[in-house]
């Protein structure tokens, strides 16, 4: 793939010196819907990358090919604005704007991107795709910014240019995930650890839905403005910054609306979930694990209610198996990936069983993705 996409790079620029950037997908193990709240996640990298190819022009144009989309945008550094015909582009615009804000200089470019991360599957391509861009500007222009730095500049980019208020989780792993190791973040202090995945004879899947996901920015943002909510009127009883912050979510039952109550508590639990995770991943002890992604799963569905019925078909069928350890919706959920945790011998019978049942019932085949946790951006692109 990478190939394809420096051999299409040539094609539309011309050929000569350029840099291409390698960025990975992201899986989240568990510690869902709470990175915005100062909460626990346990993200991966995962191998389906973005490859982007790029070099400075002398001009002021910024000249950008999606691979992808097969189409072609231009504008000029002068004039980064958001582009509601060409959707791909404002994760590339939105980085470069925040370069400016940063008060860099920035040349012009040229640009073409690609690559094999499922789009709108919740495995996170826009965050990989405002990685790779802070990356390549940053051998680009020759300059080294603290990781942090990065990773928070890749996120206002989501949160302000493209317009979606999400956490710093995805921006977080693309750039820091280590090979076979999960990924633990305070979303709060951003402290982090590595917690390596000693997974014997088990693997991690990823059945993608397949489900187009047309309202999942503003479902979203509705969510993270509830949790806000529910985040004040705690503050006249508690002080708190996060509904993780809270010392006992349950004593808030009567003092919240019962809507903004439910999201509050997938919240809390969620996050003690993740530490019991990692000591269960300490542990080695993949059925303990197993048993905390479909508590998770049933939380989203049932409080959080950011699942769909394909994401429960899913899980429900998993659960048939003793082969199965653990599923659960992965991302932002309504629609997307599916992670299943079961015994690498089973994942043949169980793709095809599934594909079956689930084209009986949805009209169409899922996909299914064999995973490895890989290294982020920074450690793939020395
Ligand atoms: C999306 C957001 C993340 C996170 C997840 C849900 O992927 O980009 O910040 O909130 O949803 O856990």
């Amino acid at each position: 793939m990478k190939e394809e996409i420096e051999k299409a790079f040539i094609e539309k620029f011309g050929s000569g010196n350029f840099i291409t950037i390698t960025t990975p997908a992201r899986a989240n193990l568990i510690g869902e819907h709470i990175d915005y709240q100062g909460g626990y996640v346990l993200p991966i990298g995962v191998d389906r990358f973005i490859f982007t190819c790029g070099r400075e022009r002398k001009d002021r144009s910024v000249k950008l090919f999606s691979f992808n989309y097969n189409q072609h945008f231009e504008t000029t550094i002068n004039e980064i604005e958001y582009q509601k015909e060409y959707h791909w582009a404002n994760y590339i615009l939105g980085v470069l704007a925040e370069f400016k804000k940063m008060g860099y200089n920035l040349p012009g470019m040229e640009i073409a991107i690609g690559g094999n991360i499922p789009v709108g599957s919740g495995l996170s391509s826009s965050a990989a795709v405002e990685v790779s861009i802070a990356v390549l500007f940053q051998k680009i222009a020759g300059i080294e910014i603290e990781p942090i730095e990065v990773i928070k500049l890749a996120r206002r980019a989501e949160n302000e240019f493209v317009g979606v208020a999400c956490g710093i989780m995805d921006q977080f792993s693309i750039y820091l995930s280590k090979k076979d190791n999960a990924l633990l973040l305070n979303c709060k202090t951003l402290d982090y650890k590595y917690v390596p995945l000693r997974m014997g004879s088990h693997k991690f899947l990823l059945v993608d839905t397949k489900k187009e996901r047309s309202l999942s920015s503003s479902v979203y943002n509705e969510r993270v403005r509830s949790v806000n909510e529910a985040v004040n009127i705690i503050k006249k009883y508690e002080d708190i910054e996060f509904l993780t912050d809270v010392k006992d979510i349950h004593s808030y039952r009567d003092k919240l609306p019962y809507e903004t109550y439910k999201r509050a508590l997938h919240i809390f639990e969620e996050n003690h979930r993740v530490l019991e995770s990692v000591q269960s991943l300490e542990k080695g002890d993949i059925d303990g694990f197993g048993e905390l992604m479909y508590l998770s799963h049933e939380s989203l569905k049932d409080l959080y209610e950011v699942s769909c019925e394909e994401l429960d078909f899913i899980v429900g069928f998993s659960k048939n198996f003793k082969e199965v350890k653990g599923a659960r919706l992965t991302g932002a959920g309504m629609g997307g990936c599916c992670l299943v945790l079961l015994e690498t011998s089973f994942i043949p019978y169980f793709i095809s069983e599934l594909a079956s049942l689930y084209q009986s019932a949805f009209g169409k085949k899922p996909g299914a993705y064999d995973i490895q946790p890989v290294d982020g951006a920074l450690y793939q692109n020395f």
